[in-house]
């Protein structure tokens, strides 16, 4: 095994009961529905490869219709698991259990990259952010969602002394442990810094408050956020941002495999159920479908 650097911590999600504490049931219908129809604002009409990082349990690859195949990369294996119970074993889907601050790809060969919900759980933003950029050819379309620390919320709590960061500084906030709040300009810096170009950014998520949500009804303020999307004023507690890949880079979209080594990025050769590196003499496993890059097996 080579030598590794230390590696940031990850904030685990192994057989969490995330879909059920957070989502099913958890009056959250109106944060979901507002992610969509930003989503649907930013996403391309079509593309050949979507990398979806940090899918969780596939709560949103069914917007990524357009694309002729979905990448589905966690580093959690059971909410993989979940994902690929609901959407099934054809070749459209391709499971992938590994850290995004290892990309386990070959450059460029994804046209359409989306991270949501996941940022906040991100100690180096920039490093994730630039595994990113290199998986996607040039013009690939990567659409990014990050809480943001200058929302309104935040705004008067710390005008009123109720908080002691400023929303306004440009340094992410860890408010609980692997779990930060960004400023939008931020981000914005971050992703020119490793290769992207700002095209669009939209506030999401306004009305996330209990009381407002259960004074209005859900139709009505999943309208209202959508109007409000439509501002660009960057101060709901969620930001959407369309980016484009600049910048060289190879096209590897029609290349035979899409896998390399994520420790030196060699190219890889499957073997059996495995999948395995020549170079370092590593393998991992592919469990039912699921490939496993979280820890090495014997070779
Ligand atoms: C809050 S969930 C969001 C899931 C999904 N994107 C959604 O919106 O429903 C965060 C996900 O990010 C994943 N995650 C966190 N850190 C990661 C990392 N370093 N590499 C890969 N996935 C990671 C977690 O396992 C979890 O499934």
């Amino acid at each position: 095994m080579p030598d590794r650097e230390p590696r940031p911590n990850i904030c685990d999600y192994e057989g969490s009961d995330y879909r059920i504490r957070f989502w099913d049931g958890k009056g959250r219908d109106y944060e979901d529905r507002v992610e969509r129809v930003a989503l649907r604002r930013l996403l391309p009409a079509r593309g050949r490869r979507l990398l979806e990082v940090g899918a969780g349990f596939g709560r949103l690859t069914d917007e990524y219709h357009a694309y002729e195949q979905v990448v589905l990369l966690d580093y959690s294996l059971s909410q993989l698991q979940y994902a690929q119970e609901h959407l099934g074993t054809d070749d459209r889907y391709v499971y992938v259990a590994a850290d995004a601050y290892h990309l386990p790809f070959r450059p460029g060969v994804f046209d359409g990259a989306t991270m949501i919900r996941v940022i906040h759980h991100i100690s180096d933003a920039p490093s994730v952010l630039a595994q990113v950029r290199n998986v996607l050819v040039r013009d690939g379309v990567f659409i990014l969602e990050h809480a943001n620390k200058r929302n309104l919320k935040a705004m008067v709590r710390y005008a009123m002394k109720r908080q002691t960061w400023s929303p306004y500084s440009l340094e992410p906030v860890e408010f609980v442990e692997l779990n930060f709040d960004f400023h939008p300009e931020y981000i914005r810096r971050s992703l020119v810094d490793v290769g992207f170009k700002l095209q669009k950014q939209l506030p999401v998520s306004l009305f996330r408050l209990d009381a407002v949500k259960r004074a209005l009804p859900l139709d009505l303020l999943v309208g209202l956020d959508g109007l409000f999307q439509l501002t660009g004023l960057l101060y709901a507690p969620s930001v959407f941002m369309r980016t484009v890949a600049t910048g060289p880079g190879p096209n590897n979209l029609e290349a035979d495999s899409i896998f390399a080594c994520p420790e030196c990025g060699g190219d890889l050769v499957h073997e059996g159920e495995t999948i395995y590196c020549p170079k370092d003499d590593l393998r991992w496993a592919i469990r039912d479908g699921i490939y496993d890059f979280k820890a090495t097996i014997d070779s």
